[in-house]
């Protein structure tokens, strides 16, 4: 697996992850107790539940596993390409059993890699602009949840993003849905795109009652989209934002880069790869971010519209490009627990998994909590 980054089928690519135990290195990131803060529902539905899904509701597309390579294969390159395939995947789940099961099968591949809290974008408008009402999705979505907790014991929290390029109105609309089910959602997120003309401000008042009925904000600064580090700073002093997703850009500007610094703000960063890059993208990027000491984990985005896959497999590739040491792998994964949005007491349990397996595999400390 250390080399392996031609594109595999996803049934072999989580085959090949479990194989990765017995060798060097990738035992122990396969075996690593790991945090996953950027991860699309609508990304992650595996390729069997999707035939599944769609053969159930007689939808006429995406009847096969190959037809679903076919159409990752051939997508537009750039956000809007990615997006196009993206949204025809999304646009399976049509009820409450849809959600639930694209949810449960996510978790046990969260299980698999050994993740033991992840937060969980899904997006609303999405669905509810295709007529299934708020309660249907979501209530499939958070039984699935639960469910999973019960039989994996994988924590997961949940993550309504607005549809930036929709108009502010809808994302009100969005809020109004969800406040009867708000104590069981921890955040809101923004993505879709596109991004430019599409800033944060936009949504700045829905952003501010939402802060108010008690949600975690964050939202998405996609790499290299125009403006970005004007949104980025739009977040940090307009919004207030408590995460960043992506934002590495920011290693472009070091005054950004100290700001971050000084908030302690954290980036969801993720290294993904398409069969069609020539490498893993970003890395560069988290290496200066990292070395500068902003707060930036390691995430998938949407692991089955992407050749890195699931955590385990992309922590992997990661490792191959960096050069980096497990201490320093374990600092990214460090940074994703201690940006969880939980009580202290409870965040404090699952940062205390990652600390007891580093220190039991002789991993130097104080390189994972340099600052
Ligand atoms: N939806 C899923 N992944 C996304 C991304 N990286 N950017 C914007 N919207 C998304
Ligand atoms: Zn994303």
């Amino acid at each position: 697996m250390r080399n392996g980054t031609s594109w595999l089928p996803l049934a072999l690519l989580v085959t090949c992850v479990a194989d990765a135990s017995d060798v060097g290195s990738d035992a122990y990131l396969s075996g690593m107790p790991k945090v996953e803060l950027h991860l699309h529902l609508e990304g992650s539905i595996d390729a069997d539940t999707v035939v599944e899904i769609t053969n159930r509701n007689e939808l006429g597309y995406f009847t096969t596993v190959e037809e679903i390579e076919e159409s990752l294969a051939n997508r537009p390159p750039g956000l809007m390409g990615f997006l196009e395939h993206h949204m025809k995947l999304q646009n399976v789940m049509q009820n409450r059993q849809d959600f639930y099961d694209a949810t449960f099968s996510l978790a046990r591949n969260l299980h698999d890699n050994n993740i033991v809290y992840a937060d969980l974008f899904f997006d609303p408008q999405a669905h509810t602009s295709r007529g299934i009402s708020f309660e249907e999705l979501f209530e499939g979505i958070d039984a699935a949840r639960r469910d999973a907790e019960e039989a994996f014991g994988v924590t997961i929290n949940l993550i309504m993003c607005i549809n930036r390029e929709r108009s502010v109105e809808s994302a009100f609309e969005m809020l109004d849905q969800a406040y009867p089910f708000r104590d069981r959602i921890i955040g809101l997120g923004m993505d879709s795109g596109p991004e430019y003309g599409n800033p944060p401000v936009k949504f700045a008042e829905v952003y501010a009652r939402a802060r108010e009925e008690g949600y975690f904000l964050t939202g998405h600064h996609d790499v290299d989209v125009r403006d970005s580090l004007k949104h980025i700073r739009q977040s940090l002093e307009i919004i207030g934002m408590d995460r960043i997703d992506h934002g590495l850009n920011a290693s472009d500007d070091p005054e950004l880069m100290a700001e971050l610094v000084r908030r302690d703000m954290c980036l969801t960063g993720s290294p993904v790869k398409r069969t069609t890059d020539p490498a893993l993208q970003d890395v560069d990027r988290i290496v200066t971010l990292d070395n500068a000491g902003v707060c930036v984990s390691l995430n998938t985005d949407d692991p089955e519209e992407f050749e890195t896959g699931y955590l385990t497999n992309m922590l992997v590739m990661f490792q191959d490009a960096s050069g980096y040491s497990d201490a320093d792998m374990t600092r990214l994964m460090w940074n994703a627990f201690r940006s969880i949005w939980l009580p202290e007491p409870e965040k404090k349990r699952f940062m205390t998994q990652l600390r007891d397996y580093a220190i039991a595999h002789d991993v130097d400390w104080d390189n994972v909590v340099r600052r």
